[in-house]
């Protein structure tokens, strides 16, 4: 066996031997001292260290938001993105993989993003790095894609509730002010009231996005 360490590496076994604290809560230990090395070594702000992979994945899946009824885009050619995704009972859906790394196809992720979709699980195969650059420009756009489809979707629906509100309230008041002899309402004055309220509502829904950042 071709050995891969010396007395650096030996140094440290002993370091923490006489520390006599081998659990990760140990401020100032080995563990600490290597995420704040490899942070610094990949150029990020922190780096977290878990004792395997599997924990690693769980963990980044389970503050996903990824649960029952919703998806994870994973790749195929190894299994661990989507075993961590049925941990928390969210559908896997595999993205296809380019023909010469085995990586992440962006233009495939790009075709199985949906509003399911809750995370994505990108593995560098075989020591070939992944697209990462254009996987992130991709979810940044679908994701504004999405969240525009729904802010639509959510327009409409609440369009069509208030329409129905409106009209209820109006058959109502005139049935009560003048019980013996209800007045009809124009259709017209009807309308434009609805188109008030509805007006309102978009109104106040573009504040709310644009007081969350959006436009
Ligand atoms: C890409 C990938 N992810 C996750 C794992 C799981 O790793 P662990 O056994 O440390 O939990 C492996 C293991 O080979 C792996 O190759």
């Amino acid at each position: 066996m071709i050995r891969t360490y010396d007395d650096l590496e030996l140094g440290y076994v002993k370091e923490v031997l006489e520390r006599g604290q081998l659990g990760w809560i140990t401020p100032g230990g080995m563990q600490e001292q290597f995420e704040k090395a490899f942070a610094r070594f990949v150029g990020a702000k922190v780096a977290m260290s878990r004792n395997n992979a599997m924990n690693g994945l769980a963990e980044a899946i389970s503050v996903s938001g990824a649960g029952a009824a919703t998806e994870v885009l994973c790749d195929p050619i190894v299994h661990f993105g989507a075993l961590a995704a049925v941990w928390f009972n969210a559908v896997p859906r595999f993205v296809d993989v380019e023909y010469d790394t085995y990586n992440m196809d962006p233009a495939s992720l790009r075709a199985n993003v949906t509003e399911l979709s809750r995370a994505v699980v990108v593995t560098h195969h075989w020591g070939y790095p992944a697209r990462i650059d254009e996987i992130r420009q991709i979810l940044d756009e679908t994701n504004k894609e999405i969240a525009e489809k729904l802010a639509d979707e959510m327009r409409a629906d609440v369009s069509a509730a208030v329409q129905e509100r409106v009209r209820k309230l109006v058959s109502e008041w005139s049935q009560s002010t003048w019980d013996h002899a209800p007045v009809s309402v124009p259709d017209d004055a009807r309308a434009i009231l609805e188109a008030h309220v509805c007006g309102l509502i978009r109104d106040c829904i573009a504040a709310v996005r644009a007081a969350a950042g959006g436009e």
